[in-house]
């Protein structure tokens, strides 16, 4: 990958800068959108490259259980499989261990996942993971990593760490043996719960493979945790990563944590809740969040935002239709995912500007007012 600063923001830790991977370029900070089945739920991959987003993520534990690795390397990959044509991001399967807890043990060899088909029990080892990896051909692809809540205390988030680091090596080593660096970008995750220590340590033992590393990912927050100490463990991950890398903040998608993060130099996020928060029915707009299925809406024939350049906003399809449709018409799904991923990227787009003209703290005043109302 190439990865070039542009801007520095003179007063935070914010940065532009442009990464260019074998599926083209995508200008950083950016938010990414998840497809854990391939394709955005409710769009197809078509309509998710005309609304211009350059990076999606798909889940490898998803994908390997359906369609499978057969089916992904007789289609020459998940990019020919789905028709996408920009770049791809894959998540290692770690998090599933969290997110599927009650079904999952993991030893020093790996997780061992109960397929939820059959019951049976699947071993997912850091090789299998960038083996299937491989297979998904994603132009990034995740280390294995020992996923633990951010809300569990005591000498399991240090096992967990530890075990990250380990798993990290062997990661390398089936990725190298491979072949395939100069196509698909291996990024580590550093660990370590809520601990500064342990975060340091991480940090220290990651930091020291940056020879083999394009990239760095925090991962194990955004589970419950206060923010202030979520913004603690971000400033201090990206404080000491060095600044020649990407770094992705995981499992971050609230407007007002992307640009906070974005403040303390972090350069790629990724969520569900723009893409679910639609399915239930909330549009995301730049005055905060709008609920489409109170009756306020019932008679407003305005559209969600009409500054939007969204194809639901700008053909005009009001706040009342959307409310009348919303709990039972899947189209209303689709009209509301493609306007909060618009969204997303006008939110990120801004950011960037913002960074390029070093007025990123006027920004950052003028979101929140407007978010949050005027506090002050
Ligand atoms: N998604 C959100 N958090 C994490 C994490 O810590 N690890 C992985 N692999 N995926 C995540
Ligand atoms: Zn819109």
């Amino acid at each position: 990958m190439q990865f070039e600063i542009i801007a520095k923001c003179s007063t935070t830790r914010a940065r532009v800068s442009r990464m260019k991977l074998a599926h083209g370029i995508t200008m950083l900070p950016t938010f990414m959108p998840v497809a854990t089945q391939a394709a955005l739920k409710g769009l197809t991959p078509q309509q998710t490259e005309e609304l211009g987003l350059t990076l999606i993520l798909n889940n490898t534990y998803h994908l390997n259980l359906r369609p499978g690795t057969k089916v992904l390397e007789a289609a020459g990959g998940a990019h020919r499989f789905q028709g996408w044509r920009r770049n791809l991001l894959t998540d290692s399967g770690g998090f599933q261990m969290v997110s599927l807890s009650s079904f999952t043990k993991v030893t020093e060899e790996g997780v061992l996942f109960a397929s939820p088909f059959t019951g049976e029990p699947t071993m997912l080892t850091p090789e299998e993971s960038i083996s299937i990896q491989h297979s998904i051909g994603a132009d990034i692809v995740m280390q294995l990593d020992d996923v633990v809540s951010s809300l569990t205390t005591g000498p399991r988030v240090e096992e967990a760490m530890w075990r990250s680091v380990r798993w990290l090596d062997r990661c390398i080593a089936a990725h190298e043996a491979s072949g395939r660096t100069d196509k698909q970008n291996l990024f580590a995750i550093v660990q370590g719960g809520l601990n500064h220590e342990l975060r340091d340590k991480c940090l220290e033992e990651m930091i020291k493979r940056k020879d083999r590393i394009p990239g760095y990912a925090i991962g194990g927050l955004s589970g419950g945790e206060e923010k202030d100490i979520f913004w603690r463990i971000i400033a201090q991950c990206t404080e000491k990563l060095p600044v020649d890398r990407p770094r992705y903040s995981m499992g971050i998608g609230f407007a007002e944590d992307l640009l906070v993060c974005v403040a303390l130099g972090v350069d790629m996020a990724d969520c569900v809740f723009p893409t679910r928060t639609a399915r239930f029915g909330v549009a995301l707009t730049f005055n905060g969040p709008l609920n489409l299925k109170l009756s306020r809406h019932a008679k407003n024939f305005d559209p969600i935002d009409p500054t939007c350049p969204c194809p639901t906003c700008s053909s005009g399809v009001s706040r009342a239709f959307l409310h009348h449709i919303v709990t039972h018409e899947t189209a209303a799904a689709h009209a509301v995912t493609q306007h909060n991923v618009v969204f997303q990227a006008r939110l990120m787009g801004r950011a960037r500007d913002a960074i390029l003209k070093d007025s990123f703290p006027q920004y950052l005043r003028t979101f929140f007012q407007d978010y949050f109302g005027d506090v002050g």
